[in-house]
């Protein structure tokens, strides 16, 4: 009934700590600024150190307490629990000191060595719950190492698009995910577990319990088998209280192990799935959508929108942006369009394929001033009033496949400075186009036809 009492005591170790931390301190203030034979804090001393090893004692048992309860492993905890006891033990050994003398300022020196302790089992403390490298953090660099930090995580693993094949898997992916991910506790100066990370002749050493490569069986290598383990095991790496790998860098890991942990090998030769590549592609950063400052749609505007049967939904988390599509509301029509003029302002996507429209829509749809990308597939539109379009700012891509359009009415859009790509796929366009006419437009079209080949099934008949 009662069982969660200890490990909610132990939750307040943080807090307890202050309490010998704050009164021991003013203990030794006191003594300081006793004169010789002079008694007068006497009384207050001796209660500091009292009140204070009491808060000690406490401090303690909640520490203990929150050990045994939160899974912290004794490797982690022991020097921070043996300081805590003896900063306890010394506050009462003072009491007594003080206790017995007619001059507190005698103790001068002996207690400044209860502040080291207490600083001293204070950090350690510290450093369980924020890690290590909680002040050098924030120090610049040539600090950093004076005290002894490094300079803390390496940047993450990124990849070129074009050429990635070329890289060396292991100067180029694995030791950058090890840097990033593992340097801060397994470098020269800081070898953890007497495991060095940080180059190919290190990583071959190994750490005190052995390699960390195994060369006959190299998916059980301890370098990934401890990175594989529940994050709550006490083996887990990193520990589970700091960053984690991304899953793809544990799949490049793999991989290479799964290589032969080939020093020479290329990233092409091991033969990646693009999706473990994909995250770490350096993509530019231009914005597709712009970015606008208008405030988003009423929710409750939504709501009607899509219980009438459009999809719609911001183009992307915090964008006032929408992306509307007519994919369940296949009987649209002109007339439609007047439940969507609301919300004009704010349609960057709009996907209106497979719907009873009519040309004259788009004069409608010219009124959609954020519109980015525009879907009018198998409509039965001919292009007729394209030419509106072209007015629109930010307008990059056209979908036109399977229409009518011609290629007059498409090449009305010559004018739009935003257009990227139109595409018109199965339209009369493949076959009306010149050698010529794509290389005067200032856009793509893509006007490829479908040549389904004939299978054998579609002459049977049922
Ligand atoms: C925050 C510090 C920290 C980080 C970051 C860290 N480790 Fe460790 N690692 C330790 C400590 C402490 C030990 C020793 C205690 C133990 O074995 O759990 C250790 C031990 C190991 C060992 C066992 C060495 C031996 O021979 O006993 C391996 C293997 C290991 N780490 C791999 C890794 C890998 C791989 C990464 C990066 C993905 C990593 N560690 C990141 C702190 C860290």
């Amino acid at each position: 009934m009662l069982s969660f009492f200890l490990p909610l005591l132990g939750r307040f170790h943080p807090i307890l700590v202050h309490l010998p931390i704050g009164i021991l301190v003013f203990a030794v203030i006191l003594i300081f600024l006793s004169k010789k034979q002079d008694k007068t804090f006497l009384p207050a001393i001796q209660l500091a150190f009292l009140l204070g090893s009491i808060g000690g004692v406490l401090a303690c048992i909640s520490g203990f307490l929150q050990y045994q309860f939160e899974g912290f492993s004794l490797d982690t905890v022991q020097f921070h629990l043996i300081f805590g006891i003896l900063t306890t033990a010394a506050g009462f050994f003072f009491y007594r000191k003080s206790k017995k003398t007619n001059d507190p300022s005698t103790l001068k020196w002996s207690s400044t060595a209860l502040i080291g302790a207490l600083l001293f089992t204070g950090h350690l403390g510290g450093t369980i719950t924020h890690g290590e490298g909680y002040f050098t953090e924030v120090m610049p660099e040539d600090l950093q190492s004076l005290f002894g930090g490094v300079a803390s995580s390496a940047a993450p693993l990124t990849l070129p698009e074009h050429g990635w094949e070329e890289l060396a898997y292991y100067e180029e992916v694995v030791q950058p995910i090890l840097n990033s991910n593992c340097q801060s506790c397994h470098n020269p100066r800081n070898k953890k577990g007497g495991l060095d990370l940080s180059s190919k002749e290190a990583l071959l050493k190994g750490g005190e319990n052995g390699p960390v490569i195994d060369f006959h069986q190299f998916f059980k290598s301890n370098l990934i088998a401890r990175m594989e383990l529940p994050r709550d095991h006490e083996d887990h790496m990193p520990p589970r209280e700091k960053r984690q790998p991304k899953k793809e860098e544990l799949q490049l890991l793999r991989l290479w192990l799964e290589n032969e942990a080939s020093f020479d090998l290329k990233l092409g030769a091991a033969k990646p799935e693009m999706k473990i590549l994909e995250p770490f592609f350096q993509r530019e950063e231009i914005a597709f959508y712009p970015t606008i400052n208008l405030p988003s749609v009423a929710e409750d505007s939504l709501s009607k929108l899509r219980k009438k049967g459009f999809y719609v939904e911001p183009i992307a988390q915090g964008s006032p942006l929408l992306k509307v599509s007519c994919i369940n509301f296949p009987d649209f029509k002109d007339s439609d369009w007047h439940n969507l003029e609301m919300i004009a302002q704010w349609i960057a996507y709009l996907d209106l394929s497979g719907t009873q429209l009519s040309d004259s829509i788009l004069e409608e749809i010219a009124d959609a001033p954020y519109l980015t990308v525009l879907k009018l597939n198998r409509t039965p539109i001919q292009g007729i009033y394209l030419e509106q379009l072209s007015k629109l700012p930010h307008l990059k891509l056209i979908y036109l496949n399977e229409t009518n359009v011609t290629l007059s009415n498409t090449l009305s859009l010559a004018s739009s400075k935003s257009i990227q790509k139109v595409f018109a796929y199965n339209t009369s366009i493949a076959n009306e186009i010149e050698a010529d006419s794509k290389s005067r437009l200032p856009f793509a079209l893509e006007v490829y036809q479908f040549d389904l080949p004939m299978m054998a099934t579609d002459t049977i008949v049922y």
